[in-house]
């Protein structure tokens, strides 16, 4: 894998923690490369998977009206799909807190989690839950009780997966030979065009491009049949795939180790940017907050030595994220009620930024993404 963006010493992202319990905080290189042959973009070495997903997994699928009501319409679909061919089944990888599977029925309905606190969630909604890493022993075990599988669903977790090739080919065991895995993760050409460069961390083990996935499928007899492109996630893309050939091409943009160590120059000037105007503004407004603790952020804050003398807190909805301090640059997260302190506020979670912009018209909002700028 080539090198191309190194974003310093990174926290965990979602480690959100006491203010009384950083001593002990864990710390890695966030260094990303591509790979030649696939195409596909990854972080080299990233931690292990058990110290992101475990039983104190903090992020909630369920966490703001946008992804509720991106996760209803997601599932309403399936029910019809299923509707279509009685009997079917669904299967979700990384059903979180059920906020998708909620709308289905349990009895057609299996779940995959390796975080118990979520995976106890869907169990006690009377889902039948694994909770364990996707791969090809649990795709094999599955296979045994209920058969091949109609409709897979991920999303948001296959760029988590660092094995991707075993995934992809624990899918292809798993499927129906008339099924559709339908999965989206946030897309590379995205990230790519905005310069949002914060899409990278810890458990974002890739970024997809189509043109990776094309060839990581292709590989195990899966195949692309249409890619949606999606608004949910700072822009995702959802991959339709059976295991049937393609009907039509499938156009991609090529991506190159050149333009990716051209476009990191363009990450660099997006961090002094970022902190010329947050200086600006904080010598002429005095505070400045941000809006959404959220792992994006935590990447922001540590690549760009961000901590509570220039963004004095953090606000976000999420309840148990409340009371704790940021990863690494041990920021203050507070309720959303702190707000009405300052006019102006860093905008943490871009991705949601309508929804934001109408729940607190009067504040101002600094965002990098697609470029540096006030709104
Ligand atoms: P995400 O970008 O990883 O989905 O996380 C979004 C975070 O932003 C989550 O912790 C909830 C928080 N949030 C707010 O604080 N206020 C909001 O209005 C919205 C939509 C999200």
């Amino acid at each position: 894998m080539i090198p191309f963006l190194n974003l310093g010493r990174q926290p965990i992202a979602n480690g959100f923690r006491r203010s009384d319990d950083i001593s002990k905080e864990y710390f890695f290189d966030l260094i990303t490369g591509f790979d030649e042959k696939t195409k596909l973009v990854s972080i080299i070495n990233p931690p292990d998977k058990s110290v992101l997903f475990n039983e104190s997994y903090i992020y909630r699928s369920s966490g703001s009206s946008t992804m509720r009501a991106h996760f209803k319409k997601t599932a309403e679909d399936l029910k019809k799909k299923c509707e279509a061919h009685p009997g079917s089944k669904v299967l979700e990888i990384g059903s979180n807190d059920g906020v998708m599977v909620s709308h289905l029925d349990p009895r057609q309905t299996i779940c995959i989690e390796p975080c118990a606190n979520m995976a106890s969630i869907t169990r006690n909604m009377g889902y039948e839950t694994h909770c364990v890493f996707w791969n090809k022993d649990i795709a094999q075990a599955i296979l045994d009780v209920h058969g091949p599988i109609q409709y897979i669903y991920a999303a948001n977790c296959m760029c988590h997966i660092l094995e991707i090739q075993e995934a992809f080919e624990a899918i292809e065991l798993l499927l129906d030979k008339d099924g559709i895995f339908i999965f989206e993760d946030p897309s590379m050409e995205m990230m790519f065009q905005n310069t949002s460069y914060d899409q990278i961390y810890d458990e974002h083990a890739h970024i997809f491009s189509i043109e990776a996935i094309h060839t990581l499928l292709n590989n195990v007899g899966l195949y692309i049949q249409e890619v949606k492109p999606l608004e949910v996630h700072g822009g995702s893309n959802r991959f339709i795939v059976s295991k049937q050939k393609s009907r039509y091409p499938i156009l991609y943009h090529k991506f190159d180790i050149d333009q990716l160590k051209q476009w990191s120059l363009g990450v660099q000037r997006s961090k002094y940017q970022l902190l010329a105007t947050l200086y600006e503004v904080k010598k002429a407004a005095g505070r400045i907050a941000a809006i959404g603790a959220t792992s994006k952020s935590t990447v922001i804050y540590n690549y760009c030595g961000i901590d509570s003398n220039l963004i004095e807190f953090i606000s976000d909805t999420t309840l148990e994220k409340q009371g704790l301090v940021s990863p690494g640059k041990h920021i203050p997260v507070v309720s959303p009620d702190r707000l009405k302190e300052v006019d102006t506020a860093f905008l943490g979670a871009w991705n949601f930024s309508e929804e934001i912009k109408s729940k607190h018209p009067n504040i101002k909002l600094i965002t990098h993404v697609p470029r540096i700028r006030i709104i």
